[in-house]
């Protein structure tokens, strides 16, 4: 089985992040792999994020969509709240574009079973010893830098000093009841777009303005998912750092972020895309 992963696409970031979404579509026409996962940070905008949707209309791979926080800010759609982006707006305009949404939906192909969320964070990600109190990162705000999912991520419904621990205690749920369902003879591919690992983060414990953003970048509390259902493989996104390595619980990590384009260096569309493109061959 071919399975193709990406992430962080970024869609209305940039005109070229929109071109390399174009090459995407035109090269999955052309190699025709089975699956084609996108795990999170698609695009802001749904009108935009319809449009990208269609440019795949002639792609025959099962087409996954994973959505991540960037797809629940509500900075251009003021009258909507992220839960509803989550539970009805996105998962419409997905299913309308003939794509796959894949959290609680989860999908059998050959000897495989596909599970998704796009996991949260909880600042667990954090060092042991760091100088921070809950409250701070409640906030989302050192100094003069702010985590936007603070002021862009909407959910009236819960209270802001709980809304992280609420969102990953749902989708930890979700996870969890979905992994279980597996079947006995399947293989379990797991795609999130928050990793699970703070050995990707490299903290230096030294300047922790900076390092209090690592609270953001996912969340450790899955973890023993790996372990609990033996998850054969795992690809995630949102660190923008392309990663490909084997957990201690054996696990086959794979991250593949197309990103802003001020992370692309001088490289064009194409180039950016032949480095992130991660193509699998799974038997
Ligand atoms: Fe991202
Ligand atoms: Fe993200």
């Amino acid at each position: 089985m071919k399975l193709w992963l990406i992430s962080d696409v970024h869609l209305d970031s940039h005109p070229l992040n929109f071109e390399l979404w174009k090459l995407l579509a035109q090269r999955a026409n052309l190699e025709e792999p089975d699956v084609l996962v996108v795990a999170g940070d698609v695009c802001e905008s749904i009108q935009v994020l319809n449009e990208g949707l269609s440019e795949f209309s002639s792609v025959n791979a099962l087409k996954i969509y994973i959505p991540g926080n960037h797809d629940l800010w509500c900075r251009l759609e003021p009258e909507c709240d992220s839960l509803k982006k989550l539970e009805v707006i996105l998962p419409e305009a997905v299913k309308r574009a003939g794509w796959y949404w894949l959290p609680n939906n989860p999908f059998v192909i050959d000897n495989y079973y596909l599970v998704g969320s796009p996991a949260w964070y909880d600042y667990s990600l954090m060092p042991k010893g760091h100088p921070f109190q809950t409250e701070d990162f409640v906030q989302k705000k050192r100094g003069n830098r702010q985590w936007m999912d603070g002021v862009w991520c909407k959910f009236p419904q819960v209270a802001p000093e709980t809304v992280d621990f609420w969102l990953r205690d749902r989708f930890y749920l979700d996870l969890h009841k979905d992994l279980s369902q597996c079947p006995a003879n399947k293989k379990i591919l797991l795609f999130t777009h928050f990793p699970f690992y703070r050995e990707l983060l490299n903290f230096t414990h030294k300047d922790w303005d900076f390092e209090y953003f690592g609270a953001f970048m996912g969340s450790s509390y899955y973890r023993s998912l790996l372990k609990e259902f033996s998850v054969y493989l795992h690809g995630c996104g949102h660190l923008h750092r392309f990663c490909d390595f084997i957990s201690e619980e054996k696990t086959r990590v794979v991250m593949a972020p197309v990103g802003y384009i001020k992370e692309w260096g001088s490289d064009t569309a194409t180039q950016r895309l032949d480095k992130v493109l991660t193509r699998l061959d799974l038997e």
